[in-house]
């Protein structure tokens, strides 16, 4: 075999390529310090699991993780659960064996993640909760919670009750539309409201049943409450949809919503606000679905372990119709 001299052209080229695979080399090392769950591109990959598109608010919160993944160079991994917590824990085992770098969820009822999350935990897999908590005595199971204060939102709704009816001088019956069962946004409201309501005993919950945050839900339960109790003053819903679903079932039975029976709801997505704004709806408590942005900062910041708090609320808001007739044309979702 002829022999290369140094410096001759054959020789500089076999320089320049050795160097060039060794830099090549040294990189694809640096990317398997970081974590060894990054693609080979260098994406941070989050698998994240929905509840799953039973209202307004559902829709739009899936729009903001999706939008603000693609806008973080985020790989988002995305499964809908269809409100089932098995396809939940199907999908977080199916993240793990993925090797994702970090997982996120909101969990469709609070009760029952132990196992799941101690998987994670194991397989080094970094979990946040976003939107709903879980009730693990093991908070190292979960890097943070970040989404709003629910008992604080149905503590609001009750708080405004109070003040309307604080010259009521015979009982104000009031029946309640809950979330689906187990779910923290269901068992949050109920207990604010329930607190704040106390402070007049003339004010009496004399039904309260769940509507699974859904219209339909919402609709037929309102229908039975309505057949049943000859006298309701006020509709507690913990969500926009479950009281638009019983504008429905009001109307049909003849009376005038948010005038013969007040209505009170969480959330505030468009639909709400308008029924708000047309006198339907009578205040909202604001529940934000726009966690996508904070999600991949977290996201991001667990990845490179970071420290982060352990609970991020949302900010919020309530409206009157007055305030929704201002606010709804700026309304984004
Ligand atoms: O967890 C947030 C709640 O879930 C919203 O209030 C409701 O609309 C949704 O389905």
């Amino acid at each position: 075999m002829r022999k290369m001299r140094p410096n001759s052209a054959p020789w500089r080229a076999a320089a320049v390529l050795a160097s060039v695979l060794l830099v090549g080399s040294m990189a694809a090392c640096g990317n398997s310090d970081t974590g060894g769950g990054s693609t080979d591109d260098g994406k941070i990959t989050l698998g994240f699991s929905q509840v799953g598109a039973e209202s307004g608010w559902r829709t739009a919160n899936t729009t903001s993780i999706k939008e603000a993944a693609a806008a973080a160079g985020i790989e988002l991994k995305f499964d809908d659960a269809q409100q089932k917590q098995e396809n939940q824990i199907k999908a977080i085992r199916n993240y793990i064996q993925q090797k994702v770098d970090v997982i996120a969820f909101s969990p469709v009822v609070e009760s029952g993640w132990d196992t799941v999350l101690k998987e994670a935990k194991d397989a080094g897999i970094p979990v946040i909760l976003t939107d709903r908590s879980v009730d693990s005595a093991d908070k190292s199971l979960y890097k943070t919670f970040l989404g709003s204060d629910f008992v604080k939102e149905g503590r609001l709704a009750g708080e405004w009750l109070i003040e309307q009816k604080k010259t009521a001088s015979g009982p104000v019956n009031i029946v309640e539309l809950q979330g689906n069962t187990g779910a923290a946004p269901a068992n949050d409201r109920k207990k604010g409201f329930g607190e704040a309501i106390a402070a007049n005993p003339n004010l009496k919950i004399i039904a309260s049943q769940p509507g699974d945050f859904t219209r339909a839900g919402g609709k037929q339960v309102m229908e039975q409450f309505l057949k049943a109790n000859p006298k309701i003053d006020v509709l507690f819903a913990h969500n926009d949809d479950m009281g638009l679903g019983a504008l429905e079932a009001i109307t049909a039975a003849g009376k005038v919503p948010g005038k013969d029976i007040t209505i009170i709801t969480v959330d505030a997505v468009k639909d709400g606000m308008q029924a708000l704004a047309d006198g339907k709806f009578n205040f909202i408590a604001e529940c934000s679905p726009l966690l996508g942005p904070q999600l991949m900062d977290l996201a991001k910041k667990v990845h490179a372990g970071e420290e982060v708090p352990a609970r991020i609320e949302t900010e919020e808001t309530t409206f009157t119709q007055e305030q929704a007739k201002e606010a709804l044309p700026n309304r984004k979702y």
